[in-house]
Parts: structure tokens; sequence; C-alpha cells
């Protein structure tokens, strides 16, 4: 970006419309080269000569605004004639519209800001710079209204009106930076699959899957009449459309005609939805096929790929990847739909490494966590949402502070990229030290305000927060993270014996505070006395993080794994476990011997299970286990999301397990691994295979009769063990094998 390019906005006569900042210009000579490098406080299209620049939406994406926001380049020599026009219309998108569940701030179009260079090279070797400044023309456009919690109006009818020229906008802005997260791109297109009249009356448009984005129509009506639509993910359970989960989002969209043919879409805003519900139509005849639903996110991608004898399964599969794709729109989020579309950390943390299994996430956890590192505090804090919006997320709490230390950790051992790394290390020990210094004990994180075991079921019915103590849960990952960073920083070849030290002390903490005769208890000096839940040790979660963070004696082993499993048993064979105890529970069980149990969990089917939802129609991941009960009732109004992507994270146990695929600490990028499918009879078979940096690794193992086959296939320049029951380890190098067993 030229730096003699000036920050550009118009008045507040353009209300709530969104302003199209134009420039003309002729070029005289023959053009070799022209690029433009464009940004906005806002988000923008841009345009040459009528036509969409570029495959960006939303650009410029979401930083965290007080430190920086990104500039897009685009190669634009071919769309240059002599006589040219630039538009770059804008939204207020993150930078300027309202945002997080506050819903601040309330600004029209005029808080709006634009910056551009279009630079040139002519075929004698002279250049120019075309810059914005106050040459620049402002008028209105079709965009009548965005926002990304409450909808767009596209009015194809309304006159285009110019409003004069454009200001310079001197107030202090975030620093500028060359792009470094993905294009935010419209990707599959999805046609409806039945139009629905609901007992109500309503005209319902079924979708058929639960996505994100918006609906584009083609339609020929007169001039001003209008096509207004409802977005919902769910119907109720008389069939009738259902909005009350949105809470505060309007998601409405309306498109007015132009009384020619027309064809509208979304530029500044996205919606969850599966249904649209026709609120006005010009016809009494809806032509369905006029209509088809965009799905957008970041442009990652896809690496891995899975099936298996069980079509349930197969249905969880897709509603985790559909679950990934409604919330990697440049930044993680927990959720598409209602006024939140945060970056809640702890969603992230917990999916990070399904993530990488699913796409090429490297690029995009990169740009987040870049975010990540310019907020956190002076004393090492994290926040719950990364950008931080004020007065939302701003709890500091563990398994959400912990993603400073897993993301990173994760991302690396998928793409082996120590400069990202390296970036990132500052950040991770500086939150290993935010739980250290907290409060009065040295080596355990207690007494502070956490989610908790966010919506475990063993606090009772309707309870936000499960009944593990959440001392216990700060604890227990204070060790984990400090293990991390002795990992990360042996990777980087540092000096680690201060975490090395540090990883000692809290796990010896952990063990005299939290453990006694080998399994979990109270501790009860800070919230097992004052919350007004009940509060537990003796639950799933403890335990899981137990096995899996390594902070039991190898002769605690199986008392503990023996209490998992009687913990299942007690709650009628299915899980209790949150946010926080869920993507271990399966681990915690298969890497101790019951990998039996981890089947038995998987193909659970009563609530709370994972094919409970996908046996009430799911195509998604839903917030809660029970998002939607047996009766058909909704778990609730104001925390009841239908495309929450977090308990997705068990595909990383079918991949890493089921399948058994697994990156070694020393193998990042998959250049060592370890293969230890654990098979099951009653799946039949599974398959899958992921494209890594270093070339695609695919497993499969079927059953035939009572023996296994399993077929294998090793990129070049890795190196797997393989583990299989029964036969002494193998390494294996490049090359495809057939083991039956
Ligand atoms: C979000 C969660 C998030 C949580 C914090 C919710 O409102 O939707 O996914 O992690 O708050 O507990």
């Amino acid at each position: 970006m030229n730096s003699n390019a000036k920050w550009i906005k118009c008045g507040s006569e353009i209300g709530e419309i969104s302003p199209d900042f134009r420039k003309c210009f002729s070029t005289g000579k023959k053009v070799v080269s022209a690029k433009a490098y464009v940004s906005a406080i806002g988000v923008y299209d841009l345009f040459i000569n009528q036509k969409k620049v570029g495959k960006g939406y939303m650009e410029p994406g979401w930083t965290s605004m007080e430190h920086r926001v990104q500039y897009q380049t685009y190669d634009i020599t071919d769309m240059l004639d002599e006589y040219n026009e630039i538009s770059i219309i804008a939204g207020k998108g993150w930078g300027c519209g309202e945002i997080g569940y506050i819903r601040l701030p309330h600004n029209d179009c005029s808080a709006i800001s634009v910056i551009a260079s279009i630079e040139l090279t002519y075929d004698d070797g002279t250049g120019e710079s075309i810059l914005t400044d106050d040459s620049w023309e402002v008028y209105t456009s079709e965009i009548a209204f965005s926002e990304i919690y409450d909808g767009e109006t596209v009015d194809k009818s309304a006159p285009v009106v110019r409003l004069g020229r454009a200001y310079i906008d001197n107030t202090a802005k975030p620093e500028l930076i060359d792009q470094v997260g993905e294009f935010i791109t419209e990707r599959e297109r999805v046609l409806p699959s039945e139009l629905i009249i609901t007992p109500k009356g309503e005209r319902v448009i079924d979708f058929g899957q639960n996505m994100v984005g918006y609906v584009e129509l083609s339609i020929k009506a007169s001039k001003g009449d209008r096509i207004v639509m409802s977005h919902a993910e769910v119907l109720d359970k008389d069939g009738n459309f259902y909005t009350d989960n949105l809470r505060g989002a309007k998601n409405l969209v309306t498109y007015i005609c132009s009384g020619g043919e027309d064809t509208f879409r979304l530029r500044f805003s996205f919606r969850g939805f599966r249904y649209i519900r026709l609120d006005e139509y010009p016809f009494d005849e809806v032509d369905i096929d006029g209509f088809v639903a965009v799905a957008v996110y970041s442009d990652i991608k896809r690496t891995g790929r899975f099936v298996c004898g069980n079509d349930k399964l197969n249905r969880l599969y897709s509603n985790i990847i559909w679950g990934q794709r409604s919330n990697f729109l440049d930044i993680p989020t927990d959720c598409p739909q209602r006024d939140e579309r945060m970056g809640w950390t702890g969603d992230a943390e917990v999916f990070c490494r399904t993530a990488a299994i699913n796409y090429d996430v490297e690029k995009f956890f990169r740009k987040w966590l870049g975010d990540m590192a310019l907020e956190q505090g002076e004393n090492g804090l994290i926040w719950g949402v990364v950008p931080l919006i004020r007065d939302c997320g701003e709890r500091i709490s563990a398994a959400w502070g912990d993603a400073a230390v897993i993301c990173p950790w994760e991302i690396y051992k998928a793409y082996g990229n120590l400069e990202m790394l390296r970036e990132n290390y500052p950040m991770m020990k500086k939150w290993v030290e935010y739980m250290h210094s907290f409060g009065e004990e040295e080596f355990l994180w207690a007494g502070a305000y956490h989610y908790g075991d966010w919506l475990g079921m063993d606090a009772g019915y309707g309870i936000y927060m499960g009944a593990t103590q959440t001392d216990l849960i700060a604890t227990a990952f204070f060790a984990y993270s400090t293990s991390l960073v002795v990992k990360a920083g042996k990777a980087l070849g540092e000096d680690t014996s201060y975490f090395e030290e540090l990883y000692k002390n809290v796990r010896k903490a952990f063990r005299e505070t939290f453990m006694k005769d080998g399994l979990p208890i109270i501790y009860p000096k800070y919230d097992a006395l004052s919350t007004d839940r009940p509060v537990k040790a003796d639950t799933q979660t403890a335990i899981s993080l137990i096995l899996r963070f390594g902070l039991f004696e190898e002769n605690e082993r199986e008392g503990l794994v023996g209490r998992l499993v009687e913990l299942i048993k007690e709650y009628d064979g299915c899980m209790t476990t949150g946010f926080v105890g869920t993507p271990h529970i399966l681990h915690a069980l298969s890497d101790n011997g019951r990998a039996d149990v981890a089947y038995d969990l998987l193909l659970q089917e009563k609530n709370p299970s994972w094919l409970f939802s996908v046996n009430h129609g799911a195509t998604t991941i839903w917030e809660h286990w029970d998002s939607i009960n047996d009766e058909g009732e909704m778990w609730d109004v104001e925390m009841n999301s239908f495309n929450h992507y977090a308990y997705g994270s068990v595909f990383d146990w079918m991949f890493g397990d089921m399948l058994g695929i697994k990156i070694c600490d020393d193998g990042a990028a998959y250049t060592k691994i370890e293969i230890e499918p654990l098979t099951d009879k009653r799946i039949g078979f599974a398959e899958g295979a992921i494209d890594s940096r270093n070339g695609e690794i695919a497993v499969s193992w079927r059953y035939v009769g009572e023996k296994v086959r399993y077929d294998i296939t090793i990129p070049e320049n890795t190196e797997a063990t393989l583990k299989i029951k029964g036969l002494a380890p193998k390494t294996l190098k490049g090359g495809s094998y057939t083991i039956v067993k």
C-alpha cells in the first residue's frame, strides 16, 4: 500500500446505505502491470469497470482492530481499458458494525473508511499511482442496509445518487498490514430440497443443510416488488419456522426488484441457516428454482477424508465438516447465526486438531494467533474471545486461555512450520506465567472464575457449568500447557529447563491437592464451597484430564480407567462431559486399554451422545447434546446453537485412533507417525486419508470374517511405526502395504 494513500469516508447523508467510492482515470499509455491495494475499516468490494475484482468476500476480514487491519493486493492488469472507473463499495462489517452480544457501536455508514492505491507500470518503464484522496466521489449503492447480525437489504429499484466528494479521514487508524490470512470466499452452492408450507401457513424453503453464507435469488418481478426472507436453522416440534435461538440477531434479508431480470446476492453479511421463510414474495406460486444457497467461508483447502461402515457415523463426519465450514469464516467462531459469532478461544482450542486434519488451516490460524498475541495482556492474560470485543468474553478461563499454547502446538505438529511456532513462543510462555503468578499458591491455578467444563451434564439440567471443580481443571491445564511449552521450546532449540522444573512442580502440586489414593478429590478452599452448582472431583471430565495430561503414576492407571468406566455406567452408558472433558474422554479410554468403551460411547444413540443429534436430523454439530430433546423441546432460548463445532472434536479420535494415524511429537508435518488402528466389528470397515504436507497417508481396515485386512499407504519421507494388536511393531517407509491379521 502506497503510504501517500489517504483514508477516506463520506458524510452522514449516506445513512444506512453502503457508500460507493469512485474514481475515474485514463491510462494514456500501454499498461504492463497494474496492482490494486485496498483496505477498509468496514468491509469492501472492489470493482474495476463494473467488474468485481478478486474472489474475496467481506475483505479485509476480521483482525484485532485496535492493532491492525489487513489490506489485500490484486493484479488488475487485464481488467484495465484506456478509460477506467474504480469503485469501492463498503459496508460496516466487523470494523464499524454492531458486534458482540452487547451490540455496539451503533454506527451508520458514515463511520466506514476505505483506503486504496492503484500502482500502474507503463511499457515505457514509467509508472503512476492512483491513490484515495478527496478527489474521489461518493455515490449511493444498491445496498440499502447491512449489519452482520441483522441482515442486508439490496434495493435494485433505487436510483444511484452522487453525494459529492469524499472526505479525508485523519483519525488514528490501526496499522495496515499485508494480508496474512486466507481470503474469505464463496464455496459450495446448495440447491433447495423442498418448499414446505408449515402448519402456520408459512412458505419455507429447506436447503437440506445447515450452513453459512447467503441465498442467491434470480427473479423477474415488477419494479419495487420485495422478497423478504427470514433465516432459521431448525423447525420447531410442530414443523413451524423457529428463530428464538437467534436471540437479537434479526437475520432478515430484503431484495427489492428493478423490474428486469435480477440476480440478488449478499455482499457484507452472512447468515447461518438451513431454512428460509418467505415473509414477502411477489407471486402466489414460489419458484424454488430461482433460489440457491451459497456457502461462504475462508479459502482453506480440504485435506482429510473419512468413511466407515456405519452410516450414522458418516453423517456425523459430514456434520463436523459442515460445522467447520460454517465457523471458519476468517476467524474460528463459536457459532455463525445468533448475535455472537465471535472468536471464542476455548472452542478453537478444543477443535483445532480436528480442523487441521479436515483442512489446511495453517494460514488461517496463524492470522488469528497473531491477533491473540497482540491482545495478550502485559501479565500474560488471554481473553475469552479474540479479536476482543469489550464487555464480551473478557473472562480469563482455563481451557479458553490455553488456546494460546495448544493451538500453536497443534498447528506446528500438523504443518511443521518452526517460524510460526517461534512467532507464538513468547505468547505461549507468557500465558503459562500468567497461570503461574495467579493467586496465593505458586503451582496451582486456584481461586479464579472460569467457564469450567462448559455445558457438562453432571451439574444438573439447565446449568451451564459442569460439576467438575474448576480449580482442578485449571491446574490440570496449567500442567498440560507447561508441558507443551517444554515440547515447543525443545523443537525450537531453546533452553527449557525453567519450564521443565515448573512442570514438575505443578504436576506435584496437582497430585498433592487434587488426588488421593490415585483418584481425584476436591480442594475445598475456593469454588467448591461457594457456587450454586454441585461441585465434584469424581467426574468423567476430571479423570479424563488426569489420564490425558499424564498427571497420574503408573500404578494408578488401572484404578483411574476403572473408575471412568464405572462413571460412564452410572450415567447409563453415556458421557457427562462438556467442552473440557469431551475432547479427551475417548482418548482417555482407548489410550488405556478400553477402546471397547470408547466405541460404546461413539456408537451411543441416547442423549447425551454424538449420534443423538444425528438421529434427530442434525446436519451440523449442536451446541448442546440435546439442543432438541426426545420430546422435540428446545434446550433453551438463550444458548441453543445448532452449528457449534466444539463437540465435532471427536473426529480427532476417529482419525487418530479409529484409523490410528498419529503424528509423533518429533515428527511434525507427518514426517514421523504412528499407525495404530483400533478396529471394532460393529463398524465393519473404516478408511480415510490425509493429504499432508509430506504427501498422502491413507489407512483402511475391514473385517473379513474373523480377520481384519489393513491397507496402508505412506508417502516418501514419512516414517511410520505400525502397531497392530498381536503383531510386533513394524517400521514402514514410503509405499503401500497390506496386512491381514
Ligand atoms: C459461546 C461458547 C463459548 C462460551 C464461553 C458462549 O456464549 O457460544 O461457545 O465458549 O460462551 O463459555
